[in-house]
C-alpha cells in the first residue's frame, strides 16, 4: 500500500468539516481517532455506513475514541446528506465531524484514493479507515473498495484489540472477540508473565513442548 500506512504520523492538515475548521494534529492529540472516508454523499453504501457509525458512536466514545468522517463533497451537500442518513437509520445522530474535500486533495495525503473508481472529477476515495493512536500515529488501516461496506462490529473489535495491546504485553488471536482471553506476547518470559499477570495464565501443551501459546484474561 503506497503512501500513508501503519506506523506513520498523520499529516498535520487544516481541514473544513461539518463541525468547523479542524487541525488534524490537535484533533488527534491524546485520544484515539477513527478517520474514515467515503466515496461520496448521497450514495447508497455510504449512507448505510454513516448511519451505522452514528449508531455505534457511543460505543466508541466510551472507549475514548473520537470519530472523524470524510467525503469528497462540500459542506452544504454534507449537511443535506446528514438528514438522509439520520432518516434511514432511526436513532442515529451524526454528531461527529465530516471533512469536506471537494478538490480531492486531502484523500491523496491520507492515502484514501481508490485507483479503480473514477468519475468526471477524477479518482474517488476508497472506503479507507485509519485508527490513529494518541501519539498521532496510524495503528491500523482498512482499505476497502467502494463496493464493500465496512462492518462496524469489526471496527469496534479491532479498537478493543489495539487498546488491550497498548495497555498490556498481549495480542489477540484469530477470531478473537471482546471479553475472550488474549495471548501473552512472545517476548515476555514465563517469569515476567507471572509478575505481569498475577491472575494466572494458561499455557497450551503443544507437540513442540515450546511454551509460547499462553492465554490470559485481562
Ligand atoms: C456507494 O456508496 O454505494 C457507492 C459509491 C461509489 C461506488 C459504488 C458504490
Amino acid at each position: 500500500m503506497p503512501g500513508l500506512t501503519i506506523g506513520d504520523t498523520i499529516p498535520n492538515l487544516e481541514v473544513e468539516s461539518t463541525n468547523g475548521k479542524i487541525n488534524l494534529h490537535n484533533f488527534c492529540t491524546d485520544s484515539w481517532t477513527i478517520l474514515f472516508s467515503h466515496p461520496g454523499d448521497f450514495t447508497p453504501v455510504c449512507t448505510t455506513e454513516l448511519g451505522q457509525m452514528a449508531k455505534y458512536s457511543s460505543e466508541f466514545y466510551q472507549r475514548g475514541v473520537k470519530l472523524l468522517g470524510l467525503s469528497c463533497d462540500d459542506l452544504k451537500t454534507h449537511n443535506e446528506w446528514i438528514k438522509d442518513i439520520e432518516a434511514y437509520t432511526p436513532g442515529a445522530k451524526v454528531n461527529f465531524p465530516i471533512i469536506s474535500d471537494p478538490k480531492r486533495e486531502i484523500i491523496k495525503q491520507l492515502n484514501m484514493v481508490d485507483p479503480d473508481e473514477k468519475d468526471s472529477t477524477g479518482n474517488l476515495p476508497s472506503r479507507a479507515l485509519h485508527i490513529v493512536g494518541p501519539d498521532k500515529k496510524i495503528k491500523l488501516s482498512f482499505l476497502y473498495p467502494a463496493t464493500t461496506g465496512r462492518n462496524m462490529d469489526e471496527v469496534l473489535r479491532v479498537v478493543e484489540s489495539l487498546q488491550k495491546a497498548s495497555k498490556f504485553k498481549v495480542a489477540t488471536p484469530a477470531n478473537w472477540k471482546p471479553g475472550e482471553k488474549v495471548v501473552i506476547s512472545p517476548d515476555v518470559t514465563n517469569e515476567q508473565a507471572k509478575e505481569m499477570f498475577p491472575q494466572g495464565f494458561e499455557t497450551k501443551d503443544l507437540p513442540s513442548k515450546k511454551e509460547y501459546l499462553r492465554f490470559v484474561k485481562v
